[in-house]
């Protein structure tokens, strides 16, 4: 299975911030590895930049979040249907800002991932504990919790989405988590993903996130249990991104 590598650039980069970071990754990269998947989430304002941009070059694009609507009276949302025009093939789903910062709970993040997976777009769910939950050794309770609810329903499909763990203290902090505790921890989500449905085949990759740079993302990418990076404030920069692709 190819490893997934994913530039969230989060609230960064007016469109003519993108069209120079795209065109000049382009350059950069030539052609990709055939063990690589490489995926840009822009703002949404963003994604007609990367659409016209990256047409017929090995890089895909993404949205970071979307409303579970098809289409309605929801000032201010983004749909999956809208996504899917514009041809995102992956959308991020309750990342840690998103919860923390806007209320976002597991059942809303359920019916977005349901919402995705009815367009055929693939969704990134983000799971993650908090420093607290951590430290009062709540780590896997509170990964199953987010996974049991998000997936209700959905079991299914499982092959059909990624996961990112990115414990929340790890998230824009410097302070990453270390390789064995991101591997004990997808072991457990993959275990989980087991129980949920027996009959999954193993399409689902699980990629760490949190504070990731060019100096650790080889040892992550690595590790077999590691599918892939989100990648978030080294994402930014050409050079830095370039330099985590180019760790495999
Ligand atoms: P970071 O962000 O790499 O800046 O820690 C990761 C994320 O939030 O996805």
């Amino acid at each position: 299975m190819k490893k997934l590598i994913c530039a969230n650039w989060k609230m960064n980069k007016t469109t003519g911030e993108t069209e120079s970071f795209l065109r000049e990754l382009l350059k950069a990269l030539g052609s990709l590895e055939n063990s690589v998947e490489v995926v840009i989430f822009p703002p949404f304002t963003s994604l007609c930049v990367a659409k016209e941009l990256l047409r017929g070059s090995p890089l895909k694009y993404g949205a970071q979040n979307c409303f579970y609507k098809e289409w309605g009276a929801y000032t201010g949302e983004i749909s999956p249907l809208m996504l899917k025009d514009l041809g995102c093939s992956y959308t991020i789903v309750g990342h840690s800002e998103r919860r923390n910062l806007f209320g976002e709970d597991d059942e809303t993040i359920n019916k977005k991932l349901k919402a995705l997976l009815k367009v055929g777009i693939r969704p990134i769910l983000c799971v993650g504990e908090k420093i607290e939950e951590r430290n009062a050794n709540l780590t896997h309770k509170v990964i199953e919790s987010q996974i049991r609810i998000a997936l209700s329903g959905i079991e299914g499909e499982v092959d059909e989405l990624d996961i990112a763990y990115e414990p929340v203290w790890a998230i824009g902090t410097g302070n990453p988590a270390t390789v064995e505790d991101a591997k004990e921890v997808h072991t457990f989500i993959n275990k989980l993903l087991d129980e949920l449905n027996p009959r999954r085949e193993g399409r689902t990759r699980i990629l760490y996130g949190g504070s990731v740079k060019p100096s650790n993302a080889k040892e992550f990418l690595k590790e077999r249990e590691v599918g892939g990076l989100l990648v978030g404030g080294a994402s930014l920069e050409v050079s830095s991104f370039l330099d985590i692709v180019n760790s495999l």
